[in-house]
């Protein structure tokens, strides 16, 4: 059995290195396909480099572009690869166009599909991912649901149980496997002269977000409230994007925000384990702080993680005056709530479920 494993994005780089490891573990035949998606070196390389995982054999460079441009590069690109290095399954996780990409093209030529990370739903159809996954999930044959709420959204839209495995999500493998190697390894308080708990992390990316004046104008205003109040400074490694339109809208980073580069991951994962609160609107994040055990509030007017505010570990803040009430209330809560996305097995429960269809199908 032959897996092409595509990815493009730094978040599917951190998500998928648990199957690249398992599957250079168990001996299984597979290829990753890069589409060059994310391609700065601290959106891309730097992930390779610190989760030592192999070079991609083949990289699309697809880049930046309009949202129909990029993913029809990408699906053109991805087809060509898939007719002439043909796998038995192509493995995409998440909700990139990436994933959309990659999951059309192999549909397409009737190669099965797995999808890492199915059955999340944030019922907002203005946001591109929303898409992206829906149609991922309903065209693949193996769905990865972190979670028993994400299986329940599969098969209330019909998708056969037979094909929905409940595996938890690869993040937390991810942050397992990482966790010790970056709290010994990365020095990231030091470098800058943060102490434990003195201190809140904030990521935001998001294109409703980031491409909105108001709303990105509204989360720096959050920010200068919450620093007036509490006096901790807020740790922004900003995602490209975001510093891109920051000097669009020719907006003010407010006094104690510090506006940094990107962190590598383990760097990132050592800011958000020291973290008093985190203020994020990344997916990938809300899913770290719930498993890190560090409060976390969302910018955003949902979620496709609910179960992080289920279990008391995250609130929707939204982009405006809710954020200073939401960092009053989370400041105080407590951490110790059960993490909802697994034992960092997934990967390992993934490709299982993979070899006993493939197997299956070969009978
Ligand atoms: C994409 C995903 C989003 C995911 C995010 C992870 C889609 C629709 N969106 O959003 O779901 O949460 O990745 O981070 O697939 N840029 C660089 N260097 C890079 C990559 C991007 O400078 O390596 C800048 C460019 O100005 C680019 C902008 O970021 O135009 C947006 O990049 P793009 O990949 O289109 O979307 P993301 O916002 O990264
Ligand atoms: N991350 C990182 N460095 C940073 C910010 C985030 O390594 O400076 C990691 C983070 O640990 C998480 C992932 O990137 O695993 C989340 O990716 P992102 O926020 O870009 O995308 P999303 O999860 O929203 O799709």
């Amino acid at each position: 059995m032959k897996l092409a494993i595509i990815l493009g994005t730094r978040p599917e780089i951190i998500k998928m290195s648990p199957i690249i490891r398992e599957c250079e573990k168990q001996g299984i035949e597979y290829y990753i396909l890069h589409t060059g998606q994310h391609y700065s070196y601290e959106m891309d390389k730097i992930f390779f480099e610190q989760l030592k995982l192999p070079q991609a054999k083949y990289n699309l460079d697809v880049g930046s572009g309009p949202q129909g441009k990029q993913t029809a590069k990408m699906l053109s690109g991805i087809e060509e690869i898939l007719v002439k290095d043909r796998p038995d399954v192509v493995l995409v996780q998440g909700d990139t166009n990436t994933v959309l990409a990659g999951a059309l093209a192999a549909s397409k030529l009737h190669i099965k599909i797995g999808h890492v990370e199915a059955g999340l739903r944030s019922f907002d159809r203005t946001m591109p991912e929303e898409t992206n996954r829906i149609i991922a999930d309903h065209i693949s044959d193996y769905l990865f649901a972190p979670t028993e709420t994400s299986r329940k959204y599969l098969l209330n839209e019909g998708i056969p149980e037979e094909k929905i495995f409940i595996t938890g999500n690869t993040i937390v493998d991810a942050a397992y496997q990482n966790l010790e190697i970056s709290r010994s390894g990365a020095d990231v308080l030091e470098k800058l002269g943060l102490k434990e708990k003195e201190y809140f992390a904030a990521t935001a990316h998001r294109a409703e977000n980031v491409d909105s004046k108001e709303r990105l104008g509204g989360i720096l205003s959050g920010f200068s409230q919450i620093y007036r109040e509490f006096g901790l400074p807020i740790i922004f490694p900003a995602h490209p994007r975001t510093v891109k339109m920051i000097g669009e809208f020719d907006l003010k980073v407010p006094e104690g925000t510090r506006l940094i580069e990107p962190l590598g991951y383990l760097e990132f994962l050592q800011l958000e384990s020291g973290a008093r609160l985190i203020l994020t609107d990344s997916g990938g994040v809300q899913e770290e702080a719930c498993i890190l055990k560090v409060p976390c509030m969302t910018l955003r007017d949902n979620t496709e993680r609910p179960e992080t505010v289920e279990v008391g570990a995250n609130l929707i803040a939204g982009c405006g005056e809710k954020i200073i009430k939401c960092a009053r209330k989370m400041i105080e809560s407590g951490c110790d709530w059960e993490n909802p996305y697994g034992n960092g097995n997934a990967a390992e429960l993934a490709l299982q479920n993979i070899i006993i269809g493939y197997n299956i199908a070969q009978y």
